[in-house]
């Protein structure tokens, strides 16, 4: 499912070769029913979705510079074959980040992803020519943006494959082979390769138990000169203070640190980062963040104390995040 002959071109470092290298040989255990109940369904699913809208149909009909990633358009596809193409798709469900398009299908997602992009893409060094490194990626929508804003190469890193197997949908219609997602955690990556030109860390670092040490590993893929571009959530707050929640956190489980912004300046500046920048601080909107058709679990709204939205479930800091873009 995995081809990295063109991404291993890109670079130079042995360390890197090597391990893509092994990571393609033996990618069936990640590509399997044994590592995820749910694979046999979405193979069949992408192979029926490929069946009722053949790949060649896409030719040049793509954007991926746009705030909706899109593939081909509604003519691509029978009337009377919608509903199953529409039906297939849905078997990737929950789709949480996009938007995206496919022969005219709408994959209206939880997360309107595009924003956080708005948000970034004019503050960033330019993506040109740039081989580029995504950790926690999810199924891609951003990995797309970065190569259409020019980047070389672009690996994402997800370990959950479900995500990754959304990736793959898009990817099968499309003509890049410089663009790959691994199904991997940031821990599986060979430490210190220093080779990335910008490695991005978007909403990652408060599932982190060690945030300090999540700042180092991101320092460390970059090369120096490098950029990273760091997005978490944060707290209002002087410098020094950070909420660790008691529990749950907007009811998820998974999160340990949120800093103030100049706690977070001050972490960064520990680890040696320069060139540190805000260039955003935004508080997460129920628009932003909501149900679909295309994610029906709970959202935003009722992770929000619904008295008062400035408030999670448990009585926080309702989310607020942060944008940093720093090199070393
Ligand atoms: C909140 S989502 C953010 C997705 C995307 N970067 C964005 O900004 O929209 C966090 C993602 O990080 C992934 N993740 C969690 N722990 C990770 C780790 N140790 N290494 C890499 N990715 C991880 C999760 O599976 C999830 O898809």
């Amino acid at each position: 499912m995995i081809s990295l002959e063109k991404i291993i071109k890109q670079h130079r470092s042995p360390a890197l070769v090597h391990f893509l290298e092994e990571l393609e040989k033996g990618q069936e255990k990640y590509f399997s029913s044994k590592n995820h109940g749910d694979f046999d369904k979405w193979q069949g699913a992408l192979q029926n979705l490929r069946a009722l809208f053949p790949p060649e149909k896409v030719q040049s009909d793509f954007d991926i510079s746009s705030d909706t990633v899109r593939i081909g358009n509604k003519n691509n596809l029978a009337k009377n074959k919608e509903a199953d193409f529409i039906a297939n798709l849905k078997k990737f469900m929950p789709w949480r980040k996009g938007p995206f398009e496919i022969a005219g299908v709408k994959i209206d997602t939880e997360w309107r992803s595009d924003w956080k992009w708005q948000r970034l893409e004019k503050q960033i060094s330019d993506l040109s020519g740039r081989n580029v490194l995504d950790i926690g990626c999810g199924n891609g929508y951003h990995c797309w943006r970065m190569l259409g804003a020019g980047a070389r190469s672009v690996l994402g890193v997800e370990p959950m494959l479900h995500f990754v197997m959304q990736f793959n949908v898009l990817k099968s219609y499309l003509p890049f082979d410089h663009i790959e997602v691994l199904p991997l955690r940031l821990e599986d990556l060979p430490p210190r390769l220093n080779v990335f030109d910008t490695v991005f860390s978007m909403g990652v670092l408060y599932h982190r138990r060690s945030p300090i040490d999540h700042l180092y590993e991101l320092k460390e893929l970059a090369r120096p000169g490098g950029e990273v571009v760091l997005e978490t959530l944060v707290i209002d707050g002087k410098e020094g203070e950070t909420l660790v929640p008691k529990g749950r956190y907007a009811k998820m489980r998974n999160v340990w640190f949120i800093p103030s912004v100049l706690t977070l300046e001050g972490w960064l500046k520990r680890c040696g980062y320069k060139n540190i920048h805000l260039v955003d601080v935004t508080a997460t909107s129920i628009e932003e963040q909501k149900v679909t058709e295309w994610m029906e679990f709970e959202s935003l709204k009722q992770f929000l104390d619904p008295t008062d939205l400035s408030k999670t479930i448990e009585g926080y800091p309702a989310p607020k995040r942060a944008i940093f873009i720093c090199g070393y």
